[in-house]
C-alpha cells in the first residue's frame, strides 16, 4: 500500500480555502433534482448540467479541491470529446467516484438502513482507478427514532453500517484509491440537538474502533460526518454558534487527530446555514484537522435553478457566489 500517495491526495482534499463538490446523485435522485426546474433527466441533460458546473471558473481551480461522480458521470465526455474527469483535472481538482450501491432496509430493524455495494468492489475500484478517480465515497444513513424512541438507531444498525465502511475503506486504500467514510445522521425528525450528538457520537466511536480492527490506515482517509443539529421537525432548534460548538466538541471526542481532514456534509441545511456553521468552527476554534466542505445540495440548488435547463452564465455566476463564500468558511474568513 502506497501510503504517502493516499496521504498526499488527502491533503489536497482539504487544502486551504477549498472543499469538494458532492455531485454523485444517483440517477433516482438527480431525476428528483430535475424535476424541480421542469426537465427531463436524460444522460445528455445531465451531462450539460454536470459539464457546465466543472466548467464554471475561478470556482473550480479557487475553491474546488475534488468532485464525486456517479458511475455514468466518471464514464461520460464533455460536448467537446474530453472525458468529464480530465475536464476536472484540468482544473487541479482530483475525481472521485460514489461507490455504495444504496442504502437499503435493514433486515429485522424497522425504520433502520445498510448500505450495500461490498461485491465485487474490489474489481470496480481497480477500474475506476484506470478511469482517473482517486477518491471513492461510501455513505452510510443512521436514522433517529421518532417521538424520543431510543431504539433507533439500535446498536445492530450501527455496528453492520460502521462494518461495511470499514470494509470498503480497506478496499479502496488496497487500490490506490482515498476512501471518504461518511456516517450520515439524517437531520429529518423531531429529535433535539442533545440526541444528535448521543447518536453522532454512538456512530464515531464505533466507526474509529472498525476502521482500527480492520487496518485502514487513517492518515488516508477523510471523514465526511453530518454536523450536531437540532433534527429538522425539533421545535426548539439550536442556534447557529451552539451547532457550530457542539459539533466540534463532537468530533474532537471522536476522531482522531491522524486524520488528515474533515469535509462535512450538508444533510438538507439551507445553503447559507451551511456556510455559516462551517465558518464559525474555523473561525472559532483551534482544531487538530482541517474542515471544510463536502456540499451536494448546498453548493448546486442556487445554481440548479439559476441554471433552469438553460442559462448557463447565470448558473455559473451562482456556483462561484455559493464556491466563493463556502471556501471562504473554509477559512473561517465568511461575513454574512
Ligand atoms: P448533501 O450536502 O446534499 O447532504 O450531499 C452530500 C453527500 O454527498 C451526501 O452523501
Amino acid at each position: 500500500m502506497d501510503i504517502d500517495a493516499l496521504y498526499e491526495t488527502a491533503m489536497r482534499m482539504v487544502a486551504p480555502g477549498k472543499g469538494i463538490l458532492a455531485a454523485d446523485e444517483s440517477t433516482g435522485t438527480i431525476k428528483k433534482r430535475f424535476d424541480t426546474i421542469k426537465l427531463e433527466s436524460t444522460a445528455d441533460s445531465r451531462r450539460d448540467w454536470r459539464e457546465m458546473l466543472f466548467r464554471t471558473e475561478p470556482a473550480m481551480s479557487e475553491h474546488i479541491s475534488g468532485v464525486i461522480l456517479y458511475d455514468e458521470t466518471l464514464r461520460q465526455k464533455a460536448k467537446d470529446g474530453t472525458p468529464l474527469a480530465e475536464l476536472i483535472a484540468n482544473t487541479g481538482a482530483v475525481p472521485g467516484i460514489k461507490v455504495d450501491t444504496g442504502a437499503k432496509p435493514l433486515a429485522g430493524a424497522p425504520g433502520e438502513m445498510i448500505t450495500e455495494g461490498l461485491d465485487g468492489l474490489r474489481e470496480r475500484l481497480a477500474e475506476y482507478h484506470a478511469l482517473g478517480a482517486r477518491f471513492a465515497k461510501w455513505r452510510a444513513v443512521i436514522n433517529i427514532g421518532a417521538g424520543g424512541d431510543e431504539s433507533v438507531p439500535s446498536q445492530y444498525c450501527i455496528n453492520t453500517n460502521m462494518h461495511a465502511l470499514a470494509r470498503y475503506a480497506m478496499l479502496c486504500q488496497e487500490a490506490g484509491i482515498v476512501p471518504i467514510v461518511e456516517p450520515e445522521v439524517i437531520m429529518d425528525g423531531d429529535h433535539d440537538i442533545d440526541r444528535c450528538y448521543e447518536v453522532t457520537e454512538f456512530g464515531l466511536k464505533r466507526l474509529y474502533a472498525e476502521l482500527f480492527e480492520q487496518g485502514v490506515v487513517l492518515e488516508g482517509t477523510i471523514l465526511k460526518p453530518n454536523m450536531v443539529i437540532s433534527g429538522t421537525n425539533c421545535a426548539t432548534q439550536a442556534s447557529r454558534e451552539e451547532v457550530a460548538e457542539m459539533t466540534v466538541q463532537c468530533l474532537t471526542n471522536c476522531v482522531p487527530a491522524s486524520v488528515p481532514g474533515i469535509a462535512f456534509l450538508s444533510g438538507g441545511q439551507s445553503d447559507v446555514d451551511a456556510t455559516a456553521h462551517l465558518n464559525i468552527m474555523n473561525a472559532g476554534f483551534d482544531l487538530p484537522w482541517p474542515l471544510t466542505f463536502s456540499y451536494g445540495r448546498a453548493l448546486q440548488a442556487a445554481p440548479l435553478a439559476a441554471w433552469g435547463g438553460k442559462d448557463e452564465a447565470a448558473g455559473q455566476k451562482a456556483f462561484n457566489h455559493r464556491a466563493k463564500m463556502n471556501g471562504l468558511a473554509a477559512l473561517g474568513e465568511w461575513d454574512e
